[in-house]
């Protein structure tokens, strides 16, 4: 099917990111504060019904890939009925999962069942201790939920490690390591201004680029590729099957190739992580709209997506807590 969504920028959007719950089981510090309770109250969740009919929507406009995310997905109680929901939609090729991995060995095989193929884990260190530090969990369950996510067969399975100054920036190397060992995808992201929290923690910003200058000393590293639609810039380990991914929002912008767009649990579209520019689709829906003006409503809002994220030029704009849409 063509893809019908094209903004006002000529970008083609094929991909929704899609929070089932504003919670989360941990607390990461450049994420959520630790005391928040102000979450979405059930009434306003999208239903399962109501999520696979807004991304039924989707498919048929041309979107192919579709992300479970949060806060935590896996905080929403029957998350592989969904998922086995929403792979079965016509035109939906690809559905993924973003977790922090804490309750992950659980599920993962339902999850592989429903036809989650791929997935992101959130983890920024290797020491149990500083674990507790950043996130307020244990690391243990992660490495569980790794462990049994790479039995489950799914794959790949992506590292996302947030680089931070000071408090795990020593400890790169040693990731590599261990996604060569395991045979994991390992991804670097730089720090964003989202939320207070972001803006607090940007103060430990670092460039990936000395982070990759860094592992060249140690490392062969040579020019790498890895399907899939995202921003990230891949080298590879010279004699491994393991790629490095670089995520670099602010120092190198990639927002002409964005091809995406973020549904957050209450059914609001948001049309970029940098920006508050959004859509609330749940009041079109209880109001017993058609299946054709839900696709209006959806094309319409895609017309409001914004040129580029201003993370340098306005590091305040973001008031959401990334929480609420899942990076
Ligand atoms: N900057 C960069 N990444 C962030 N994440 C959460 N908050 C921030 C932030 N302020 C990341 C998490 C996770 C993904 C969902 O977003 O570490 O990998
Ligand atoms: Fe939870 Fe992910 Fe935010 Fe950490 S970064 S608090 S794991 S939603």
């Amino acid at each position: 099917m063509k893809n019908q969504l094209v903004d006002n920028f000529g970008r083609s959007i094929e991909y929704v990111r899609l929070s089932v719950t504003d919670q989360c089981d941990l607390r990461c510090f450049y994420c959520m504060p630790k005391g928040f309770k102000d979450f979405e109250t059930p009434e306003h969740w999208l239903t399962f019904d109501e999520i696979e009919r807004v991304i039924r929507a989707f498919g048929e406009l041309g979107t192919r890939r579709v992300r479970l995310t949060g806060g935590e997905p896996l905080v929403r109680k029957q998350l592989p009925e969904l998922a086995e929901r929403l792979s079965a939609l016509p035109g939906i090729e690809d559905l993924s999962l973003s977790t922090n991995a804490v309750r992950l060995a659980k599920h993962a095989q339902a999850l592989k069942t429903g036809g989650v193929s791929r997935i992101n884990v959130s983890l920024d260190t290797l020491k149990p201790e500083r674990f507790k530090e950043i996130t307020s969990g244990k690391l243990e369950k992660v490495i569980d939920g790794l462990m049994a996510a790479k039995a489950a067969g799914l794959s790949p399975i992506k590292i996302n490690m947030v680089v931070m100054k000071g408090v795990n920036d020593d400890e790169v190397e040693d990731m590599v390591e261990f996604c060569i060992e395991h045979g994991f995808t390992l991804r670097f992201i730089e720090t964003m201004p989202v939320g207070d929290t972001g803006r607090n923690a940007s103060d430990q910003y670092v460039d990936l680029q000395t982070v990759k200058a860094r592992l060249q000393q140690r490392f062969d590293l040579v020019p790498g590729v890895m399907p899939g639609g995202g921003p990230a810039r891949y080298c590879q380990v010279a004699g491994t099957d393991v790629k490095i991914g670089f995520i670099t929002p602010i120092s190198q912008h990639f927002c002409e190739t964005c091809n995406r767009v973020r549904l957050s649990v209450d059914g609001t579209l948001y049309m970029c992580l940098g920006q508050e520019h959004n859509f609330e689709l749940r009041p079109l829906l209880r109001a017993g709209i058609s299946d054709e003006e839900l696709k209006d409503a959806i094309r319409h809002a895609i017309t409001l997506k914004p040129h580029k994220h201003e993370f340098k030029e306005k590091p305040d704009q973001v008031i959401r807590f990334m929480s609420m849409t899942g990076g």
